[in-house]
């Protein structure tokens, strides 16, 4: 006799979260087919609720949602439960509402969106997953919320698709570009209006902005740069930040130091021995001229004597 396989422990979990997705799917007001209180439904799929004093998300949205429109309220918060029903949601304006904070699993299953609006909220960070799963997303607008100062390195590390950023008007002084120049569809990036910090660490950002941006995007700080463009200030900062010597730089210095002491010493030791041997060799002339000299006055010498003996013998006579 065979006994049925005994359901093993990942089989159970799939059971339990099936079940736990059914009594999501019948009691859940999100799924319901109708449309959400003071929010206009068409058969395109739009879902249009902007400036309706909401201060919650929408309930009762179409599962099959593809744009939604909830700017111009007074929304504060985006429940991950009820946005990610929304699989199939390409167009999301959340513009104008008062959200503080998205967290990792806010968008973690809004594969197909394409365009994100969180401008006009008040948000103050962005962590490094929040963006993650959104692979589809083309355009991102996150101007205007005056508190965001702090955009992690790799928020956008993962979003290929994006062609379009927009952060103007947000409290950012610095931004990690390391992640957003390996984005190989990105094409317009709006930085204008944030307070950005031109110093070393910010130089990278300062370089790639380019000398054409006529935008507002200046420096905040420090005082003596405030309100330089970026892009006219990375080249200065290129050249400061590069000062400081590295080891190599100071072995260097002393090698060419030691080198120009080195021949200063030994052309001064050969002028040395060139003004010595001069010398002598003046000496020496000088002493091969002085023995027929002396051998001239002597022999003058010995005329004059032998003249004036003769002569002395003459008048004697
Ligand atoms: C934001 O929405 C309010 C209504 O809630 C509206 O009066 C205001 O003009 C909107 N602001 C912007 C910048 O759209
Ligand atoms: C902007 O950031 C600075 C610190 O970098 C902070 O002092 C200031 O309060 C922020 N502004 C707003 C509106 O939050
Ligand atoms: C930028 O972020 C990357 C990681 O994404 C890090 O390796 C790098 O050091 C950062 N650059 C700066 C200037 O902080």
């Amino acid at each position: 006799m065979r006994l049925a396989p005994e359901p093993s422990a990942h089989r159970l979990r799939l059971i339990v979260l099936f079940l736990v997705l059914l009594a999501g799917v019948t009691t859940s007001p999100v799924l319901s087919t109708g449309c959400p209180d003071r929010c206009v439904c068409d058969d395109q799929l739009v879902v249009q609720c902007a400036g309706q004093h909401l201060t919650t998300f929408p309930v009762n949205l179409p599962l099959a949602t593809r744009q939604l429109i909830i700017s111009n309220n007074r929304i504060v918060e985006l429940p991950p439960l009820a946005l990610n029903y929304l699989s199939d949601l390409v167009y999301l304006d959340c513009s104008n509402n008062s959200l503080t904070e998205i967290s990792e699993s806010t968008f973690g299953n809004l594969r197909k969106l394409a365009y994100l609006d969180l401008s006009f909220n008040t948000l103050t960070r962005i962590e490094d997953r929040t963006f993650g799963p959104l692979a589809s997303m083309v355009m991102l607008r996150m101007t205007d919320n005056p508190g965001l100062s702090h955009i992690h390195p790799d928020a956008f590390a993962e979003n290929a698709a994006l062609q379009v950023l927009d952060v103007s008007r947000n409290n950012l002084t610095t931004l990690n570009i390391t992640s957003l120049i390996a984005l190989p569809a990105l094409r317009s990036v709006d930085l204008s209006g944030n307070p950005w910090s031109c110093d070393c660490d910010n130089e990278d950002l300062c370089l790639w902005v380019h000398l054409e941006d006529e935008g507002q995007t200046v420096c905040g700080s420090p005082a003596d740069l405030q309100g330089s463009r970026l892009g006219e200030v990375g080249i200065e900062l290129r050249a400061l930040c590069h000062q400081t010597l590295g080891s190599w730089d100071y072995l260097f210095f002393v090698l060419i130091g030691f080198a120009i002491f080195a021949a200063g010493t030994v052309s001064a030791w050969v002028m040395g021995v060139i003004m010595v041997l001069y010398e002598r060799y003046i000496k020496k002339k000088d002493q091969q001229v002085d023995p027929d000299e002396e051998g001239e006055i002597y022999r003058y010498n010995t005329h004059m004597n032998t003249y004036l003996s003769f002569r002395s013998l003459l008048i004697r006579k």
